[in-house]
């Protein structure tokens, strides 16, 4: 286990100020007294794991993640339960994940036991910012590493840092959205970086959330590069649809994110009664299902968002389309609530996923 020296913070949050902050904490609203980092150098490897107090950095003006944004991040949560124990989600595969996202952006490999013992000395420190599991807050950790090397040829950095910053956080989408199907962009092609979890990814959807902002939507239905046709995500998650004759039907992987809580419902489909079926999905299917009928249930899933409830799309071809009665469905709340159940150890932990 790697050994983590430890600065501590000369101006910790006081009490007060902390419990007013996870009273009512947003999401990146408040950060906890400390980050954990660790750098790397090409040929020395990851040096000195330390935890300090959080502040802001130093970076050369020509470092290369402001220049051509070599960054990965990841998202995962910590829960304080009832008997005030605080756990972790699945962290092994965010850590899995993180190794995939640095080798698609040519990025230093940090290896698995780093990224765990990282987020567990940070969580161990910073306990107190976990929040009381009521309304199903949590403590937001959010590891990423940086391309740091100051150089502007256009080529794999030899320096990068690796950090874990951590932020409470209450519901993030609180409500149900609409989606808009954009036929103007695309967030991954074939090859692309769309499995990903790299910062760009998240910057190139922005100017298509305004698009479905301004068509009435809270977040963009994704959908294939080439030809606009297969669903892939939505927002910054993955996207489910539940059919009338028990399937539940996620986009296969390939160009999108193989997200945790994806993966997860999958798992748990069965006991809902439901069989996980992973095909590829078209536009016209999920519009003329929901149309009929067939498709009475959609919703987005995430770490931050655990399930967010679709209410209905917005397209140029089709126009405004209502799901079931635009209300949330019964194998939504249901699937959703035993997540969190297991996430908060009130369900049973079948698959050993807590920590
Ligand atoms: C998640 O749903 O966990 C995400 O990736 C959203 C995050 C970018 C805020």
């Amino acid at each position: 286990m790697a050994m983590f020296s430890l600065t501590r913070t000369t101006t910790p949050t006081s009490d007060a100020a902390r419990l007013a902050a996870l009273a009512d904490p947003g999401f990146g609203r408040y950060y906890v007294d400390h980050m954990a980092i660790i750098d790397y150098q090409a040929g020395d490897g990851w040096q000195e794991p330390r935890i300090v107090p959080m502040s802001e950095w130093a970076l050369h003006p020509a470092a290369a993640v402001l220049h051509y944004g070599q960054e990965i991040f990841e998202g995962l949560k910590a829960y304080r339960r009832d008997d005030d124990s605080v756990w972790l989600f699945r962290p092994e595969r965010n850590a899995a994940r993180f190794v995939q996202s640095a080798k698609r952006m040519g990025m230093a490999v940090l290896p698995e036991e780093l990224f765990l013992a990282s987020v567990n000395e940070l969580v161990e420190l910073e306990r107190d910012w976990v929040p009381v599991g009521e309304n199903e807050q949590s403590l937001y950790l959010r590891p990423f590493m940086i391309a740091s090397e100051p150089y502007l040829g256009v080529r794999e950095a030899n320096t990068y840092r690796f950090a874990v910053i951590a932020t409470p956080a209450g519901p993030y989408y609180s409500e149900p959205v609409k989606l808009w199907i954009t036929p103007n962009y695309t967030r991954a092609a074939p090859g692309g970086t769309g499995t990903a979890k790299c910062g760009g990814n998240y910057a190139a959807s922005l100017v298509a959330t305004q698009e479905a902002a301004a068509n009435g939507c809270g977040q963009v239905l994704w959908t294939d590069g080439a030809e606009h046709k297969w669903v892939e995500e939505c927002g910054t998650m993955n996207i489910m649809f539940v059919t009338d004759d028990g399937q539940l039907l996620t986009p296969s992987l390939g160009s999108i994110l193989a997200g945790v809580t994806r993966e997860s419902i999958l798992a748990l489909a069965a006991e809902h009664g439901l069989e996980a079926v992973e095909r590829p999905i078209s536009v016209d299917e999920v519009l003329d299902g929901v149309e009929s009928g067939r498709i009475p249930e959609v919703f987005a899933c995430g770490t931050a968002a655990v399930v967010t409830p679709i209410t209905g799309f917005n397209s140029p071809d089709r126009g405004v389309q209502t799901v079931a009665d635009g209300t949330p469905g019964t194998k939504t709340r249901e699937i959703r609530q035993h997540l969190v159940d297991i996430q908060f150890g009130r369900a049973e932990d079948k698959f050993g996923w807590t920590r």
